[in-house]
Formats: structure tokens, sequence, C-alpha cells
């Protein structure tokens, strides 16, 4: 837990920095949601080298899956495939969750929070034979026979053996890092009133009355607290019944990493950050669309029938938290 702190510490401390000099005249709305801090702590010349590696297929052993095969940056930063394809084209039982906000997830990591920290989340993904099924002796010969790579690690961290798996998982870490979707709703809890229209602001109302905020909230807008699914009926006898899947080790969640039987079914509350380009949904990506998301969060979560047009206008609300860089690029 001690690089989480961290990490948090320097969230709060960027944050901190930025208030001072950019938003001097605004503090931030006093809401359960809080606005993304700025980057002040990465390096660009390491983040770089990080998006390279992130995109380079031989991380994989048979060289035909990179980390943004499954976490892709026009996907909201996620996996449009239910279930994404690991090396020897192995089928994974999860939806891969956004990588976009990544460090603002404070309840570790995963859908299960069973990865304490990027540096472990990158030393895993590499031998795990449900990613690139590798090896970190493998990966880095590969690199270091790559003149240019080779190059480019040496003038970025120095020293005598600068293509190391400490300097590659550095360099992937600085780019995930700076992975950061300020949106629209941001500018709002700023203090901008015009950065959200009329009807994102019923459905951020609509958000809180019905009770999403208890769970889904914090900079993250969720990735800071775990809980079961399906408090208020059964998810997945739901899903069964519309014939997409009977149950499956990974629906277990938490309880697979402590074996305590209070957290059979428990997950990670998920980041909504960017969830309008993020379908399909939840751990098993069995729901397809983001109004069926919360349609089943109302039923399953808080005991709630959502109607339709309630449900249309959190919908709309969600959409305020797509990143704003996002939506151009979308455009
Ligand atoms: C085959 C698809 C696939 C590939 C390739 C892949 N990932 Fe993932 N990634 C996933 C899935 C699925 C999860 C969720 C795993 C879980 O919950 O147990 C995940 C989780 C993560 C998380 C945690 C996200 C969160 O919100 O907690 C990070 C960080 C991450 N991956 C980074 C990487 C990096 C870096 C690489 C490349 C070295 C990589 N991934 C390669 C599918 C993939
Ligand atoms: C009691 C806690 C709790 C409440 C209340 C709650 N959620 Fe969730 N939410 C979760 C958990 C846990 C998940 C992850 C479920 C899974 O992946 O299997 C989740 C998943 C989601 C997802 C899917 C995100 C993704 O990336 O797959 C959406 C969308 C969502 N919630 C929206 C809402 C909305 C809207 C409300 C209010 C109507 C709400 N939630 C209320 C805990 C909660």
């Amino acid at each position: 837990m001690k690089s989480i702190a961290r990490i948090l510490c320097i969230a709060v401390a960027a944050g901190a920095a930025v208030t001072s000099v950019a938003w001097s005249q605004s503090a931030p709305r006093n809401e359960p949601i809080q606005p993304l801090p700025a980057v002040t702590d990465v390096d660009p010349a390491k983040a770089k080298i990080g998006k390279r590696l992130f995109a380079d297929k031989r991380l994989s052993a048979d060289g035909t899956v990179s980390c943004q095969s499954c976490h892709l940056p026009n996907a909201g930063g996620a996996d449009p495939r239910r279930h994404s394809v690991s090396a020897f084209g192995k089928v994974r039982e999860l939806n891969s969750p956004t990588i976009f906000n990544v460090r603002f997830n404070t309840s570790g990591l995963n859908w299960t929070g069973r990865t304490v920290d990027l540096d472990k989340q990158i030393a895993g993904s590499i031998s795990n034979a449900d990613t690139m099924a590798h090896s970190w002796p493998k990966v880095l010969e590969i690199l270091a026979n790559d003149a240019k790579m080779a190059k480019d690690m040496a003038a970025a961290y120095g020293g005598d053996n600068p293509v190391s798996q400490a300097n590659a998982s550095h360099a992937i870490v600085s780019f995930e890092k700076s992975l950061v979707t300020p949106s629209r709703f941001d500018d709002w809890l700023r203090g901008d009133d015009k950065a959200i229209s009329a009807t994102e602001m019923l459905g951020y109302a609509k958000f809180k009355e019905y009770g999403c905020v208890g769970c889904h909230n914090g900079v993250n807008v969720g990735g800071n607290a775990f809980f079961k699914l399906g408090l208020t009926g059964d998810y997945f006898a739901y899903r069964a019944a519309n014939g997409r899947g009977a149950a499956v080790d990974v629906d277990q969640g938490r309880f697979l990493v402590t074996k305590k039987p209070e957290d059979m079914n428990v997950f990670r509350v998920p980041t909504l950050r960017n969830v309008a380009l993020t379908a399909p949904y939840f751990h098993d990506g069995a729901v397809p669309t983001l109004d069926e998301a919360i349609m089943l969060m109302g039923r399953f979560q808080l005991g709630r029938e959502i109607p339709a047009q309630d449900r249309k206008l959190i919908e709309q609300f969600l959409g305020s938290l797509s990143g704003k860089a996002l939506a151009t690029a979308q455009q």
C-alpha cells in the first residue's frame, strides 16, 4: 500500500499546486466528486518511451498483442470487445478496464483490487499467461537489440544498464500516469457554470438522488471502494436468463484474492470517467449499453427501477465525464 499512498500524496500535491496557479479565483465546488489534478510529476521523455512500449507487440511472447491491443486509446482506454484476446489467441473472461486516469484508482488495481500499484501490474502483465505470456529477460534482450530504443533509453535514464526492467517499467508507468483526461464536468467543478448543459446538470442531480454517488465518488468517480455486485438482487441470474453466460470463476471477484466469504462477488467500484466511450460494461463485459448498465445498477445495487427518462438524464451527465481532448479526437 506504500506506493499507493505515495501516488495519492503526489496527486494531492499536484492538485494543490494547480489550484494556487491556474484556478486561484475558484476553489473546487464542495461536491462528492472532485476535479482531476493536473499532472506535474511525469518526465515527458520517459513517458514518450513508455508510450512506444505500450504499443509494442514485441512485449508479447508471440508478437500478436501490445498493451494497447486491450487498452485502446480511441475506445476510452478500454476494449470494445466483450472479452480481450491475449497472446496465443487466448480469450479472457474479463472485459479490459480503462487505462485512463488509472493513477487515481486508490483501492488497488484490476476488477478485484488484487494488484497494489502500477509497477506490480506491469511486472505481472508481461509474464501472465492471460496477457503477454512473455518473460522480462527476453523482452529486455529484444529492446536492447533495438538500436533506437537502446539509444533513447540511455538518453532518458543514463547509467550502466539503461535497458533494464526497472527502467522499462518506469517508462510505461510514466506514460500511464500521464493519461489524465479533464472533462467539461471538471470545468464545472472548478466553477465554470456554463461548462455543462442544463440536462447534464439534471442528470447529475439524479445521480446523487438515486445514490449512485454513494459508491461512485472522489476524483475518479469510483476506484476507491469495493462493493458486492448484486446487493439488492441476483445480477448473475439476470445475466444467465438473458443468454449472456453462466457463472465462471472470475465472477467470484474479490473472494479470489482474500478467500473471505463476505468478498464473494465483490468488485472494485470502477471509475465512471469516459464511461460513455467504454462499452461494453461490468467486469464480464456482458452489458452492451450504458442505458442497461444504469438500469441494472438501479435494480441490483440500489433496489430501484429507474424510469427511462431518468436513465437518459443520468446517461447525459455521464457523457460530461468524457475527456475533452478525447471528445475532440472523436469528431
Ligand atoms: C489481452 C488483453 C490485455 C493486454 C494485452 C493487457 N491488458 Fe491490462 N488489463 C486487461 C484486463 C482484462 C485487466 C483487468 C484484469 C483483472 O481485473 O484481473 C487489465 C488491467 C490493467 C490495469 C489495471 C487497470 C485498473 O483500472 O485497475 C493496468 C494498469 C493495465 N491493465 C496495464 C496494462 C499494461 C501496461 C499492459 C502491457 C504490458 C497491459 N495492461 C496489457 C487486459 C489486457
Ligand atoms: C453499492 C455500490 C454501487 C452503487 C450504489 C452504484 N454502483 Fe455502479 N458499480 C458498482 C460496482 C461494484 C460496479 C462494478 C460491477 C462489475 O463490474 O461487475 C459498478 C459498475 C458500474 C458501471 C459500469 C462501469 C464499467 O466500466 O463497466 C456503471 C456505468 C455504473 N456502475 C453506474 C452506476 C449508476 C448510474 C449508479 C446509480 C444508478 C450506480 N452505478 C450505483 C457499485 C455501485
